[in-house]
């Protein structure tokens, strides 16, 4: 009697776990991102010694179930949700220009990229994601799919669905010089004459309605619940809202331009786009120690001003197309201050598989040198970038729980100076410096908002401070250290600096089965 219940519940919990959240933009506001490139997160044999050479472009054989396998390394360091590859059968690639182990050259939209897995593999990874009550994002392209060879050789039978000539543009080549010319960025192809990327008329309601209806498959059939958008600036922006609706879900969109108000634009057709707009002032301020922390407080003003939900973007410090931060500082204190604006800033945060662990990109600095494979660091949780991180992740949901307008409060400079900047969104006020690791030490009032005598804690020290009279903040700064703080009172239940855990959720399960074997006989 006992054991029927207890497998009709586990069958109850599967069936649960193996639906989608098929989350709304509103349901991601309080998530976190860990970004990981499929081929080069796990190996499914567990191996942390296979080659991998990134200047090779070759598959190192990461897939699903390597992700599977290590979903206690992401969750440990907080995030709660993870964005993978393109999922999509590719064309193979060469020995010139690489191979399309970064999914980024599609063939057919409805078979799988098999060196990642196999389909049962996906949705493993999607039920023990959604088991541990995780979201899984799916990078998706529909600006064009990949060619190896040039523009005139194109066989256009060989792509699924979209099989014709017709559904393409001509071939000609973006220049990004002139964002004004939107006919030119959206029409022209991506890419180079090598390996060509045919661009699909998205404009076409044939095309259109063949996105669509694969969106609307690839979302159910993987238990989907977000989606990360490739070259969204280079797709007339009329696509967007019905594929929207089709996928059901959120999206965040790639516009890789430095304009701030270029990028906040796409937003009016998107629910999210990547913070790109803050990404370039946010890496320049802090990767030298003479990095202008003025442009980035601008740039904040700007993307506060000009971007429809600033709590809806993807905010970032490193990417797969981007440099990565530690190839062009390797001080560590910088590392940290920009690891805590990514952390803390408007949207959601986004780490890129390997910031944690400081990599560098060996032997260059971006693509394809900035796609390390993540076993050669053995998955260390006491990086001390690994731990900040979990610390912020922490504090970003505790924030969120103790204040209901932490996610919507528009973070915003409350002190900049050429070397400090300090800014304050909902309670929280986080103070940080691009003096680096040898900076000195020194004081700073900041007029932080905080009453009269508030008690705040420094989460990354666990030091106590006290607003003084006129509510300032004199911050203790030194060795080019961020300092975030909080109230004292709201970490109750955080489990940061000392303050109280909150009760972990236990399945109803556990405690019945105790209670079975507890029963006197
Ligand atoms: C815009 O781009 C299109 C496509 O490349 C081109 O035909 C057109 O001449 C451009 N328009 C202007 C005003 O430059
Ligand atoms: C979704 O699953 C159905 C049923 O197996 C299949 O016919 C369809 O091709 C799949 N679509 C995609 C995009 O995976």
């Amino acid at each position: 009697m006992y054991s029927k219940s207890i497998i009709a519940t586990a069958a109850l919990s599967l069936a649960l776990c193996q639906q989608s959240f098929a989350a709304t933009a509103a349901q991601w506001r309080s998530r976190s991102i860990y970004q990981v490139l499929t081929d080069r997160f796990a190996r499914s044999d567990g191996s942390t010694t296979a080659t991998c050479d990134t200047g090779d472009r070759l598959y190192c054989g990461g897939g699903y179930k390597g992700i599977q396998n290590n979903l206690d390394y992401i969750q440990n360091m907080g995030f709660d949700a993870v964005w993978i590859s393109p999922v999509t059968s590719q064309i193979i690639g060469d020995t010139v220009y690489g191979y399309a182990y970064h999914g980024y050259w599609q063939q057919n939209l409805y078979e799988l990229n098999t060196n990642f897995g196999t389909a049962s593999d996906l949705k493993a990874l999607s039920a023990a994601l959604h088991a541990r009550g995780m979201y899984l994002m799916v990078d998706v392209v529909v600006n064009h799919n990949g060619w190896s060879g040039a523009s005139t050789t194109v066989d256009y039978t060989q792509f699924n669905p979209f099989n014709a000539e017709s559904h393409y543009h001509p071939y000609c080549t973006i220049d990004y010089t002139d964002t004004a010319n939107a006919t030119n960025i959206e029409q022209c192809w991506v890419g180079d004459d090598s390996v060509t990327l045919p661009d699909l008329r998205t404009e076409d309601s044939d095309v259109a309605a063949g996105y669509q209806t694969w969106i609307g498959q690839l979302v159910a059939n993987y238990s989907i619940d977000g989606l990360r958008i490739d070259t969204v600036m280079q797709v007339d922006t009329g696509f967007w809202s019905a594929f929207s609706a089709a996928a059901g879900v959120y999206m965040v969109g790639e516009v890789d331009e430095a304009d701030a108000d270029y990028v906040c634009g796409f937003q009016d057709y998107l629910p999210g786009v990547l913070n790109y707009g803050t990404y370039f002032a946010l890496v320049s301020a802090f990767s030298s120690t003479s990095g202008s922390i003025s442009d980035l407080a601008t740039i904040m003003g700007t993307v506060k001003g000009a971007c429809k939900d600033t709590s809806l973007l993807g905010t970032f410090s490193e990417n797969h197309d981007q440099p990565r931060f530690a190839s062009l500082t390797s001080d560590m204190a910088l590392a940290r201050n920009v690891v805590t604006f990514t952390m803390l800033d408007d949207g959601l945060p986004i780490i890129y598989e390997g910031q944690e662990q400081h990599y560098n990109a060996l032997g260059g600095s971006s693509d394809p040198y900035n796609r390390e494979a993540m076993w050669f660091s053995l998955y260390d949780q006491t990086a001390p970038l690994y731990t900040l991180i979990a610390t912020l992740n922490a504090l970003r949901k505790q924030a969120a729980s103790d204040d209901a307008t932490y996610l919507t409060y528009q973070n915003y400079p409350i002190y900049t100076d050429t070397t400090t900047l300090a800014m304050r969104k909902g309670k929280m006020v986080t103070v940080l410096s691009n003096n680096g690791a040898a900076g000195a030490a020194y004081t700073q009032s900041i007029a932080s908002g905080y009453a009269a005598g508030t008690a705040v804690t420094e989460v990354l020290t666990c030091a106590t401070l006290t607003a003084d009279s006129s509510g300032n903040l004199v911050v203790p700064m030194a060795s080019g250290q961020p300092r975030v703080y909080y109230p004292t009172t709201g970490l109750t239940g955080s489990g940061l600096c000392g303050a109280a855990s909150r009760m972990r959720f236990m399945p109803r399960t556990k405690p019945r089965i105790k209670s079975m074997f507890a029963r006197p006989s």
